[in-house]
């Protein structure tokens, strides 16, 4: 076991901020990169917003439509820890985007905003991590602002998120009246300073929350309310365990204004003391551990085109373990062939660079000519394949038409790699050979008749076509009668996915509880890994 492999695994932490559009992801990313030092200019300045400026957003889809479409890597160093925030996509329609990339991180930050709570998205995301049993952190933000009362809201993250809270801070007031933070972690009380609230004010340490200096600094009331409230904050909620906190049953809560640069701090801090390293990783054949010495890595994300001169696409690897290394062979799992990568990226706070070197928990940046599909797995040469990336039904349908005879290469190929991609879905109808189109957001048609247009030369148009969900066929033996009837009388609802799979393209959900009653062994699924 090498011991560096063994000091970089225990130096990593590799994590996603979730969140509803506009709770503050962003606001959250970029302050962390200042603590990080991985950034230099001030906080709270809107022009100086990640999502504005280059540091986050490749594609000119995503400046468009200033919708973060991409999801990219932020790496910094604090405390000597070496921290990668993969970016996810908050818009809904980008959701599997997401989902994919919450199969490489190893915790999570849910940031909610103070005055709307628990929102649509943050509950489908957290859900997502509840089932992986994701260690997460929440951050309550834009105290700066009335709000909800915080244990009311506390609450609501209970009820909602199913979610086991224990505050590790606690606001001192809230919008106008917010006069800084109780760090139950440090044992510390931080102001928010008197004539400006953009800077962080000093903070003093408290041994005792009866000692009497709290009184003056944030009046009798304040330090009566601060009291009683803690007093309750014990009887109430759960102990913090860091165990707990490991294995997803307990989510620690911090409160803070991520614009003003408040809070943040103290989240920080705890997090780089409890959020995980590199965690091992189920195979269809083993569990993966990060300190073995054997490389393996995993394909979460496809990002096209980064560069319009170049038409190159990046393959986003999540390094499992061992240690990649630049120029080496490696075994592309399922096309069964060595490759080496001469100039793979690794990621910082606002540019990207070859590396020679990754660790686990890193994240490389593999130049790729259209050899890589979301899901692969790269190895030293051993035949496994991650599990846990799966596709879901999509949400919405559409036929796709050519509407240039003299560029049906390009729209197939642009298709072949969009798909690639997993920015939808692709379906090819048995009966007629129609091609379908499946997915998770309506924008995503837009996406597609963009990308195909400007990075493919090629036109295409939609039809509508009425399906309610797409369900993978399931069966024991293909050659039984009740298959060949099923596929008989369904003919006209059959298609493959990308991969071969059967697909049974229901319009109705009644559809679908009458072929399973009438067709009791053969089993229809809503993900293609079953
Ligand atoms: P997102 O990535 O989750 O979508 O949210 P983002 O950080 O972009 O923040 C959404 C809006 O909320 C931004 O304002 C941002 O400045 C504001 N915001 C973030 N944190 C805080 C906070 O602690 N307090 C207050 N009061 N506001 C906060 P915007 O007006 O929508 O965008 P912009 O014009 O500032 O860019």
């Amino acid at each position: 076991m090498g011991t560096t492999l063994e000091k970089e695994i225990k130096r990593r932490k590799t994590f996603g901020i979730i969140s509803h559009p506009d709770a503050g992801k962003t606001t959250l990313t970029e302050k962390l990169l200042l603590f990080g030092g991985a950034i230099q200019e001030a906080g709270a300045v809107k022009s100086n917003k990640i999502k504005k400026g280059a540091a986050s957003d490749f594609m000119e889809i995503e400046r468009q439509r200033g919708i973060s479409v991409a999801t990219s890597v932020l790496a910094f160093e604090y405390k000597g820890k070496k921290i990668n925030i993969l970016d996810t996509p908050g818009h809904k329609d980008f959701a599997e985007d997401t989902y994919r990339t919450l199969t490489a991180v190893d915790s999570v930050i849910v940031v909610i905003d103070v005055a709307k709570g628990v929102e649509e998205q943050t509950e489908k995301l957290v859900q997502v991590c509840r089932m992986r049993n994701i260690p997460m952190l929440v951050f309550i933000n834009k105290l700066d602002r009335e709000g909800k009362d915080a244990f009311d809201l506390l609450d609501e993250v209970e009820q909602k998120l199913h979610l086991r809270v224990t505050p590790l801070s606690w606001p001192i007031g809230m919008g106008l009246d917010f006069q800084g933070i109780f760090n139950m972690w440090e044992n510390n009380l931080k102001f928010f300073t008197e004539e400006k609230k953009q800077k962080i004010g000093d903070s003093i340490e408290i041994k005792d929350i009866n000692d009497n200096l709290i009184n003056d600094f944030i009046g009798d009331q304040a330090a009566e309310n601060l009291r009683n409230e803690q007093e309750l904050i014990h009887s109430v909620y759960p102990k913090f365990s860091k165990e707990e906190y490991l294995n997803g049953t307990l989510q620690p809560v911090f409160f803070g204004s991520a614009l003003n640069n408040f809070g943040v701090q103290e989240l920080l801090d705890a997090f780089v003391e409890i959020a995980p390293n590199p965690l091992p990783k189920m195979s269809d054949i083993r569990l993966v551990r990060p300190e073995e010495t054997n490389f393996t890595g995993f394909v979460f994300k496809i990002h096209a085109n980064m560069d319009p001169k170049h038409r190159d696409r990046l393959a986003f690897v999540k390094i499992v373990s061992g240690i990649f290394k630049r120029n080496t062979n490696y075994l592309h799992v399922r096309q069964n062939k060595m490759m080496k990568f001469s100039s793979p990226a690794a990621f910082f706070a606002d540019k990207k660079e070859v590396v020679e070197e990754s660790y686990p928990g890193d994240i490389v940046g593999l130049h790729d000519t259209g050899n890589f599909r979301i899901g692969d797995t790269l190895t030293e040469g051993e035949k496994l394949n991650f599990k846990g990336i799966p596709s879901f039904s999509p949400e919405h349908f559409r036929y796709i038409n050519n509407e240039d005879p003299m560029k049906t290469k390009q729209l197939a190929k642009g298709i072949d790699q969009l798909m690639d991609e997993g920015v939808a879905q692709l379906f090819t109808l048995e009966m007629n050979n129609r091609k379908i189109i499946g997915t998770v957001g309506a924008l995503q048609f837009e996406v597609i008749q963009y990308r195909l247009e400007h990075e493919y030369s090629a036109k295409c148009s939609y039809e509508p076509v009425h399906i309610h969900k797409a369900c993978w066929v399931e069966t024991d033996d293909e050659k039984s009668t009740e298959f060949l009837e099923f596929k008989r009388v369904k003919q006209k609802f059959l298609a493959k996915d990308k991969f071969g799979q059967l697909v049974f393209l229901a319009d109705s959900a009644f559809s679908i509880s009458m072929t399973l009653e009438k067709f009791p062994s053969i089993k229809l699924h809503f993900t293609n890994e079953f």
